[in-house]
């Protein structure tokens, strides 16, 4: 393989990787919200005290480790295309806002799970253990759920600055 290939092999994986987690996260987080607001809402108390126990703490872990893969794997691919394909970064340019502004979504939506969903999540998972459905437990469930949708609307912007990043070039 020729150090070209390689380069652009490499740039291409990273690239992809990148993408694929970029967009699970959204699906997730977007699932996350919706799960636990409509569908723990509708369930029996048998079937919550049966089910959520066993489902959420998967996607909580799941949520963490994704959340951060999809902003190192945005650093790596930032770093492969200055350092290892030899870019060039003008600081003052519409390249460099928008990255900016996409990294700093998504570094605030990353914050946002990790301090506020996941502990809200937490909470759920300690007020489903019996399986009644009580007045804090209705209000837990509708901010993280909101903070969750919010979040997710937040992706579309992400993916507008990033794609929108290469794109525009008179701006
Ligand atoms: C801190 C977090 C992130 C960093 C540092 C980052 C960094 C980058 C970099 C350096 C590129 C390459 C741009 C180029 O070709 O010059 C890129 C592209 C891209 N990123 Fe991110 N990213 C982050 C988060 C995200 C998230 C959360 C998504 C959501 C889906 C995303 C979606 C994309 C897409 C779709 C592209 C392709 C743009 C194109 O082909 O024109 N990124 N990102």
């Amino acid at each position: 393989m020729t150090d070209f290939e390689f380069k652009t092999i490499g740039w291409f994986v990273l690239r992809c990787t990148h993408f694929i987690l970029g967009f699970i996260l959204f699906g997730v987080i977007y699932y996350l919200g919706m799960f636990t607001s409509r569908v723990v809402r509708e369930m029996d108390k048998d079937m919550r005290k049966a089910i959520v126990p066993n489902i959420l703490p998967a996607y909580f872990h799941w949520l963490k480790w994704e959340a951060l893969w999809t902003v190192l794997s945005g650093f790596a691919l930032f770093f492969w295309k200055i350092v290892v394909l030899g870019h060039s970064f003008v600081l003052y340019s519409k390249y460099a806002l928008f990255m900016l502004m996409g990294m700093s979504v998504t570094i605030g939506i990353t914050f946002t799970i990790w301090f506020v969903i996941l502990p809200l999540q937490d909470r759920i998972l300690e007020l489903t253990k019996h399986g009644e459905w009580t007045e804090e437990l209705d209000s837990i469930v509708w901010r993280s759920r909101k903070f969750a949708h919010i979040s997710s609307w937040l992706g579309i912007l992400v993916v507008v600055f990033m794609v929108g990043a290469n794109y525009f070039p008179y701006l």
